[in-house]
């Protein structure tokens, strides 16, 4: 087996020690730049033509030989490794050298590798947090399908874990839509800070040939070009910015796993989970394990270690280009792969539920979640809301001491409480007023929460066009 030759020979005289370069490759990971890396490289190769550094000969062969190296990698699955090399952007040059000889020699002309890798690193960023926002899109549209196959199904709402007012499902459903509308709102930040050119910085000073950056630009796409040599081939913050992007994702698919493990627990009986997505015990038969939301619960951790990496590794860096920025990509290469597959398998999980509605309107109408109606019915009736709050404790109290709810106490022993209380008040306390009453914007009303998921529907419809 051959090897590619370094790219830096010429000033050593002892050999590479094997474990050092072990340490010192990239290629097993940075390969995932192959594609991008050639597409900045035909894009280099015509700026060095119109500079006058290549002849139109040496550049359209330059440019084959770059088109033939893709071609054999789609086909050849041996390619990559047949021909050890330190890292994506040596393979690809002792590849071209190997079919066009000399004048591939020529293409590093004017560029570093320091400006290479971060261009190809955005080139292939940019398709990412695309691909990543579409999958977010996704759970979105799955979320609205999932509150309307069972428009009608209420909740109780928790805060602290205790049950707190009634919901309908829906809105629970729309309180992740928004998360996700946000989270995508800051993938498209990321990738308009991802979207500048840094190639034409070379090693850190700029480039000596007369390379329009513009053009280049232009044909690879992107919005303009970096302003500053030095912090062109340094600066990584897009990369912080990506995974601190995909942190809050997961934090968000995070919660609603967590949500939805503890509402098909035997405890909650709320929904139940399909057993596409769902894992039996090896001792226990009885048991159907949530395994794909706990996954995903977990693996938010470790998206969350990579932002710290990452941030942790840029923060000591001298100016310009140091080797520990080769620490970048696995970071984000994980990182995208862990939230693709984890937004995946949230899709799938809410595609496939289904809410128990008996049970939920059970829990929703048990455990006094419409006390704070029979306040607000007593400020109705010019009660202040402090004294209506105090007198609607003791009515709980007491109607804990009669294990009753609060529509099951005589309308005489609420009386004792309060002279204010009159026989309107059992329409006041049920389970459809409570939810009607909460009609402002962002309540929980079934007007408003239908409306809500018809803005929802409309706002993805909207982008598909
Ligand atoms: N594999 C390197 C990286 O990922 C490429 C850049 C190497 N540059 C250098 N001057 N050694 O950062």
């Amino acid at each position: 087996m051959t090897e590619a030759k370094n790219l830096w020979g010429g000033r050593f005289t002892e050999k590479t020690d094997e474990t050092f370069a072990e340490f010192n490759n990239s290629f097993s990971f940075d390969r995932r730049l192959f594609f991008v890396d050639v597409q900045a490289s035909i894009a280099h190769c015509d700026a060095l033509f119109h500079a006058g550094v290549l002849t139109r000969l040496e550049s359209e062969r330059i440019k084959n030989g770059l088109q033939t190296i893709l071609k054999r990698a789609d086909y050849d699955k041996n390619y990559f490794d047949e021909l050890p090399s330190e890292d994506v952007h040596s393979f690809i040059e002792a590849r071209l050298v190997q079919l066009i000889g000399d004048a591939g020699r020529k293409l590093h002309t004017g560029r570093s590798r320091n400006d290479q890798v971060t261009t190809a690193f955005r080139l292939w960023l940019r398709e990412e947090i695309e691909e990543i926002s579409k999958i977010v899109r996704l759970v979105q549209k799955t979320l609205i399908e999932a509150a309307e196959k069972q428009r009608d199904a209420v909740l109780p709402g928790y805060t602290h874990l205790q049950r707190a007012q009634p919901i309908l499902w829906a809105h629970w459903c729309l309180a992740y839509f928004e998360m996700f509308s946000r989270d995508r709102e800051r993938l498209d930040e990321v990738w308009r800070r991802v979207n500048v050119l840094p190639l034409g910085s070379a090693a850190l000073a700029g480039t000596s040939y007369e390379i329009d950056r513009e053009e280049v630009a232009r044909q690879l796409g992107f919005e303009g070009v970096s302003a500053n040599s030095l912090d062109a081939v340094s600066d990584r913050d897009f990369a912080v910015e990506l995974v601190g992007a995909c942190s809050l994702v997961m934090v968000h698919l995070s919660r609603l796993s967590e949500d939805l493990i503890l509402y098909a627990s035997s405890e909650f009986q709320f929904i139940e989970l399909s057993d596409a997505v769902s894992t039996g015990s090896s001792l226990m038969p009885q048991k159907k394990n949530p395994d794909a939301l706990e996954l995903i619960r977990g693996k938010a951790g470790r998206v969350f270690g990579h932002q710290i990496a990452l941030l942790t590794t840029l923060k000591g860096l001298p100016m310009a280009y140091n080797k520990d920025l080769q620490e970048d990509k696995e970071a984000v290469f994980d990182t995208v792969d862990t939230i693709k597959i984890c937004l995946q398998a949230a899709a799938i999980v809410l595609k496939n539920l289904h809410v128990n509605e008996e049970k939920t309107r059970e829990a929703a109408t048990k455990g006094y979640l419409n006390a704070t109606e029979l306040a607000d019915y007593l400020v109705q009736k010019d009660v202040p809301f402090r004294t209506a709050h105090d007198t609607v404790g003791k009515i709980v109290m007491f109607a804990i001491s009669q294990d009753k709810e609060l529509n099951d106490l005589d309308l005489s022993d609420m009386r004792n409480f309060s002279e204010q209380i009159e026989k309107d008040v059992f329409e006041a306390l049920s389970l459809e007023q409570t939810l009607a009453n909460k009609n402002q914007i962002g309540g929980t009303a079934p007007e408003r929460v239908f409306e809500a998921l018809d803005g929802a529907k409309e706002s993805l419809a909207r982008e598909e066009n």
